[in-house]
């Protein structure tokens, strides 16, 4: 191995979606194929899930992956985000059938408080996080505010999944491969409020309103499609989505890590500098670019009146979480 390695935190890393995407980053989709890979894997201190952890580590023992150097297992933050360049934070409780994310931020909210300290006190000065656990804007929040040292741009939450499945509905809504579609801005939280923009997506380069001409569809069954694509797998599943959810934090990754195509632009929560009216401070949503290390939100993206009342409907949601969390004492 000649490149030193990177360290990679995964906590819950013993979940449904840790199953998936331990190996995908061991295998070398999120860094690269020359890029060996430290991984340190968080679990709750419980018996139970240090065992299935446990089992996780034999398996990627037994795949041998050329890439993967070294694995720590642990339960101890001190431990699991020591020296970590990315640490991507999914440990958390999974929404049951009839829930909102944003139910489980009692119950998932206090954790992001602890992992934001320790990452804070033992990470790699060059940290990046991604969060996944839900309701994963404002998880976000928490950890990115009770870690003040890190700075503000190294926080990211995931809605590349709401990307990737808004590109999926165009796709074959048009009879076009996925591929084809770029330019899909997801604006806001991660959450059935959120706005998947069809006016600014490209299909085959094209407008998508001049390709698919159902301007009904887009406005209506295309948006709620997506809004409530989660529910609609945990209600298919019995589960919350894993695969998906464990490549979209893989495509997340990579996205960050290399230069964004020409033209065309990503996906993710950030901390908002204040762009396009939305309130600064809060984890949201908006398009970005990025030369693998340094990003920004990309400006002048048109957001016409039907626009505005969505993407405004979805900050006045994360500003009530931020309320929610601040009244809690989480932040
Ligand atoms: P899971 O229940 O299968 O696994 C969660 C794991 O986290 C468990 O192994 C549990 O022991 C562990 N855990 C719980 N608290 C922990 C803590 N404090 N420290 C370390 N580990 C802890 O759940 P899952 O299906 O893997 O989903 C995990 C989270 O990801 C859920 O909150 C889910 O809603 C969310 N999710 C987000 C997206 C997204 O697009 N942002 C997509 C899918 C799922
Ligand atoms: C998803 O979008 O699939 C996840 O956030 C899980 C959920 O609760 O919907």
């Amino acid at each position: 191995m000649s490149k030193a390695p990177i360290t990679v935190a995964v906590t819950g890393a013993a979940g449904q979606i840790g199953y998936s995407l331990l190996f995908r980053i061991a295998s070398g989709a999120l860094f690269g194929a020359d890029q060996p890979v430290n991984l340190r894997l968080i679990e709750r201190n419980d018996e139970k899930a240090l065992s299935a952890l446990n089992g996780v580590c034999m398996e990627l023992d037994d795949c041998a992956f050329p890439l993967l150097n070294s694995i720590t297992p642990t339960c101890e933050l001190d431990v699991g985000f020591q020296g970590v360049n990315w640490a991507i934070l999914v440990g958390s409780v999974p929404r049951g059938p009839g829930m909102e994310r944003k139910d489980l931020l009692k119950i998932n909210g206090g954790i992001f408080t602890g992992q934001g300290k320790a990452i804070e006190k033992n990470a790699a000065g060059d940290v990046r996080v991604l969060v996944v656990g839900n309701p994963c804007n404002t998880n976000c929040l928490i950890a990115m505010n009770n870690a003040k040292g890190v700075p503000a741009d190294r926080w990211f939450a995931m809605t590349r999944l709401d990307e990737n499945r808004a590109k999926s509905q165009l796709a074959a809504k048009a009879g076009v491969h996925h591929s084809t579609v770029s330019n899909l801005a997801i604006w806001g939280n991660h959450s059935a409020t959120q706005y998947p923009d069809f006016f600014n997506a490209k299909i085959g380069g094209k407008a998508a309103t001049d390709v698919i001409s159902d301007h009904d569809w887009l406005k209506g069954e295309f948006i709620s499609t997506v809004q409530q694509r989660g529910a609609a797998i945990i209600k298919a599943r019995g589960l919350s989505s894993a695969a998906s959810a464990a490549n979209a934090a893989c495509d997340t990754v990579h996205s960050l890590t290399r230069p964004t195509p020409e033209g065309d632009w990503t996906s993710v929560a950030v901390c908002s500098d204040g762009s396009y009216g939305i309130e600064k401070g809060l984890m949201f949503s908006f398009p970005i670019r990025t030369d693998g290390n340094k990003w920004e939100v990309v400006q002048g993206v048109p957001v016409n009146e039907f626009s505005q009342a969505k993407i405004k409907a979805t900050e006045t949601e994360l500003r009530e979480e931020r309320d929610a969390v601040t009244e809690l004492g989480l932040i």
